[in-house]
């Protein structure tokens, strides 16, 4: 039946182009991807998993569902209910959707909550993955296959780091994230399937998550500038990453799919700055100092720490010609833009349909410094003035 199939939807393809699944649709790398490839001309197919409030905000300006085809082979987009702890939604997606290429992004992705949360999270980062590969293979769809792994897997392995260094994960998450990375290799092998592995280190974006560091601190900002927050609580400062733009990193993943044989391929910018780094550029745009409105607790340490992350891509550079355009200071600064403009128009204090450039913006936000800088100067005058008629 699945043979019948196969030929019935090679037919199809030809004509209708290529059929792209993505779980982790709702996620921030899913929608990049997903705009991505339908700018190819890519059939996209999502996988959302039920939510009590709505997980699909980052997609939902992708609504081309075309009433004139319904949910059918020549939609451009729609998505799916299914989950990665759930084979038979799997099972019964890949038959429905008969895909080119499979990007397995869903994941638990947080790597502070893998410590609370350690069994789900290696049951959809690692029995996920195995579950998708397993119907690959059973049902003998001649797809290609999609890894997102991740430089957490290197833990405590000096920098730099790339496809050659050793792994030793520091979080359930990184563990998780190994295992799946060492299936995708072993069906590649084992089975000759078309299966990849993307090691991408930290890559970041206004559609970030909000309890990802470098998102926590530029909303903090933007929330600090609007006078809806005094200050930010963070854990460790000292960690280094390399931090991308997670749009480029999904035109690195379709290039990984695109190469002729099936690879593993590390992804990164070789530019690694700490938490604190990452504090003081934002902070800075602004003429604020970060010390003013930072607090450390232990409540965002974790057992565990990754303690640098340094990635060299030149694989990447030489095999598939990607590489990174976006540096430090220039994400820092995209970040913030959006956070800060979301901030103004949501308070009422600017309309995003005005259409202004982002100096405007960081400009408002330097007035807005300055008055904070000058207000807090006036309240340790005021403090010292009356500790001094005290004594
Ligand atoms: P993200 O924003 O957290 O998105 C993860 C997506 O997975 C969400 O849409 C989430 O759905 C979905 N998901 C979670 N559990 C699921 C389940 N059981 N069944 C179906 N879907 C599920 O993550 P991201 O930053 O886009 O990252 C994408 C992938 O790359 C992840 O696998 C991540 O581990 C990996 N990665 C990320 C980075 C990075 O720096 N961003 C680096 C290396 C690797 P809900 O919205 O319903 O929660
Ligand atoms: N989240 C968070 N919140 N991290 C903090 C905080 C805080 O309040 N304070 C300090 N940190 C430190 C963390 O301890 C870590 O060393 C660093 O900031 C980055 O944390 P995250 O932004 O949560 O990212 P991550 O590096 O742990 O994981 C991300 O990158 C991995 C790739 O290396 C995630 O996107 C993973 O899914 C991804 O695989």
């Amino acid at each position: 039946m699945y043979l019948f199939r196969n030929i019935a939807y090679n037919f199809n393809r030809f004509i209708m182009g290529k059929v792209a699944l993505i779980t982790g649709i709702g996620g921030q790398d899913g929608s990049y991807l997903a705009e991505f490839l339908l700018m190819k001309g890519y059939k996209v197919r999502g996988i959302v998993r039920r939510s009590s409030w709505p997980n699909t905000k980052r997609i939902d300006h992708l609504d081309i569902y075309d009433e004139r085809y319904g949910k059918n082979s020549k939609s451009p987009f729609y998505l799916l209910y299914a989950d990665l702890s759930d084979s038979t939604s799997i099972r019964n997606v890949l038959e429905e959707v008969m895909p080119d290429e499979v990007y397995n992004l869903g994941a638990q992705s947080h790597v502070g909550i893998s410590f609370q949360c350690p069994e789900s999270t290696l049951n959809y980062n690692t029995l996920g993955p195995l579950r998708i590969l397993e119907a690959i293979k059973d049902m003998g769809i001649k797809c290609k296959y999609y890894q997102a792994s991740s430089s957490e897997m290197f833990g405590r392995s000096l920098p730099p780091q790339n496809e050659e260094t050793i792994m030793i994960p520091q979080s359930p998450y990184g563990v998780s994230k190994l295992a799946a990375f060492h299936l995708t290799r072993l069906y590649r092998e084992a089975y000759e399937l078309f299966a990849c592995n993307g090691i991408l280190f930290n890559h970041e974006s206004p559609r970030r998550g909000l309890n990802f560091v470098t998102k926590k601190i530029t909303r903090s900002i933007a929330d600090i500038l609007v006078g809806n927050r005094e200050k930010i609580i963070l854990g460790n400062l000292d960690a280094k990453r390399d931090w991308g733009f997670a749009k480029e990193y999904v035109e690195a993943m379709w290039h990984i799919m695109q190469h002729e044989v099936p690879d593993d391929f590390v992804i990164a910018t070789k530019e690694t700055h700490t938490v604190r780094e990452f504090l003081e550029e934002a902070f800075n745009l602004f003429g604020l100092n970060w010390k003013d409105f930072v607090e450390i607790s232990d409540k965002f340490k974790r057992p565990a720490e990754v303690p640098a992350l340094l990635g060299d891509a030149s694989k990447s550079l030489k095999i598939l010609n990607w590489e990174p355009r976006t540096r430090f200071k220039e994400l820092v600064r995209l970040m913030i833009i959006e956070d800060l403009k979301e901030g103004l128009n949501d308070n009422g204090l600017v309309l995003l349909s005005e259409n202004r450039s982002d100096e405007y913006y960081i400009d408002i936000g330097r007035k807005i410094a300055a008055r904070l800088i000058e207000k807090k100067k006036e309240e340790s005058n005021f403090q010292s003035g009356t500790s001094y008629h005290k004594v």
